[in-house]
């Protein structure tokens, strides 16, 4: 089976990913705070903002594909805190797009609608950006720096979502903790 890596499996999103893809893919995901198993998931603690780090991860893992879900993922704390999540949601998101190119490997990025005001939906890929807040206009950032340095990332603006959580986490159905 060929290799992915998911960044952010102990997040809501990598981790209902890993879940699904470990039926096709031999899935290494990575947590940041919240160690965690997933069955037939290899985790790994890593902080994607140590680009030594991230190098010697792609090196040992050897993926044949990237889905980077891990973020600062509270528009809230991102308003609060706008250096700090900077790193995760920019810097990090830079790094693996430049390390997936190196490898000629397609990366897939989560992004979010609120790249757009909502003052005139619905929106089209094509629309310009219009972000109001840092969470919105980290992620507009992102998507330049990783498409500038990288022709196989893949751009999904995710909505709100909700569904089954991580043991440890929350999603919008069952909300809890900073979002
Ligand atoms: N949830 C939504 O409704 C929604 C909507 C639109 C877009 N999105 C986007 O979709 C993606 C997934 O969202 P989510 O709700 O699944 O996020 P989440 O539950 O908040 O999980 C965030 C993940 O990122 C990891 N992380 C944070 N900082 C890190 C760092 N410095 N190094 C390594 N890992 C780090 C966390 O690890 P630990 O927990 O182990 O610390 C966690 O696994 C994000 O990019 C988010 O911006 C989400």
């Amino acid at each position: 089976m060929k290799k992915l890596l998911v960044t952010g499996a102990s997040g809501f999103l990598g981790w209902n990913l890993c879940q699904l893809a470990q039926q096709e893919w031999e899935v290494y995901g990575t947590y940041l705070s919240q160690p965690l198993a997933i069955p037939g998931v290899t985790l790994l603690q890593a902080d994607l903002r140590d680009f030594q780090h991230l190098k010697v991860l792609f090196q040992e893992i050897q993926p044949a594909a990237v889905i980077h879900t891990a973020a600062q993922s509270s528009p809230n704390y991102c308003q609060t805190h706008p250096t700090e999540s900077y790193h995760i949601n920019v810097t990090a998101s830079s790094y693996i797009a430049g390390l997936s190119a190196d490898r000629q490997i397609p990366c897939v990025f989560t992004s979010t609608d609120l790249v757009f005001d909502g003052r005139n939906p619905p929106y089209r890929e094509t629309d310009p950006v219009s972000p109001i807040s840092y969470y919105g206009e980290q992620k507009v950032r992102a998507e330049l720096e990783m498409r500038s340095g990288h022709g196989q990332v893949a751009i999904c603006r995710m909505p709100l979502m909700f569904g089954a959580a991580p043991p440890h986490g929350s999603s919008f159905t069952a909300c809890s903790g900073n979002k």
